[in-house]
């Protein structure tokens, strides 16, 4: 959903000092096939952090190529049992294929609907844009997934990071009403998150 281009392509000069609603473009006599190409998503993530997942990026930070094409694309990688918090992205539609694995897909939407289904190798999912969704493995072994947005860069809104690990902090008084528990409660999770 991001703006059309107005030109075959932008490829990013992401050191620019000027500051734009995406990126300037590089100089034509400067581009070469290499900025059309993208060797990101090849290697497996390491998924060795709380949540047992890796999502790894190809965004126009990472692929400057897609500077004003409005597409992206990330790989995300699960260790047994791992999960890919719930999150948002606030510019794209999420759409999804399991490359290998087990994944349990869900989403929520505005009226608190939940939609999940597991999926194996070759599934798609979806995931209208802006919705709160995660994937969980539950297979025996690893777990992959590419996704694709249309954005090219779809940003991400992870739900337990944004409450529980901002900077600066939210007042607990925010959170222990929110939830309805105790500080305590609240403490405890922040320190899940080293804050
Ligand atoms: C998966 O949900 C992703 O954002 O890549
Ligand atoms: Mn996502």
């Amino acid at each position: 959903s991001d703006p059309d281009s107005l030109q075959d392509f932008c490829v990013a000069n992401l050191n620019s000092s000027i500051s734009i609603n995406g990126f300037p473009c590089k100089p034509d006599a400067e581009v070469t096939s290499h900025d059309f190409f993208f060797d990101g998503l090849i290697k497996e993530g390491n998924t060795m952090n709380v949540f047992g997942s890796k999502v790894t990026t190809g965004n126009v930070l990472a692929f400057p190529g897609l500077n004003t094409l409005g597409i992206s694309m990330n790989r995300v990688d699960f260790a047994p049992g791992g999960l890919n918090p719930p999150h948002s992205h606030p510019r794209a539609t999420e759409s999804g294929v399991v490359i290998n694995g087990k994944l349990l897909v869900g989403f929520i939407t505005t009226n608190n609907v939940y939609h999940s289904k597991v999926l194996t190798a070759g599934q798609m999912f979806v995931i209208p844009k802006g919705l709160v969704h995660f994937q969980l493995n539950v297979g025996e072994g690893k777990a992959h997934t590419i996704t694709a947005f249309n954005s090219q860069l779809p940003g991400a809104e992870v739900v337990p990071l944004n409450l529980f690990a901002s900077t600066p902090a939210i007042p607990n008084g925010v959170l222990t009403k929110a939830f309805q528990v105790e500080d305590a409660v609240i403490n405890a999770i922040k320190s899940k998150f080293g804050s």
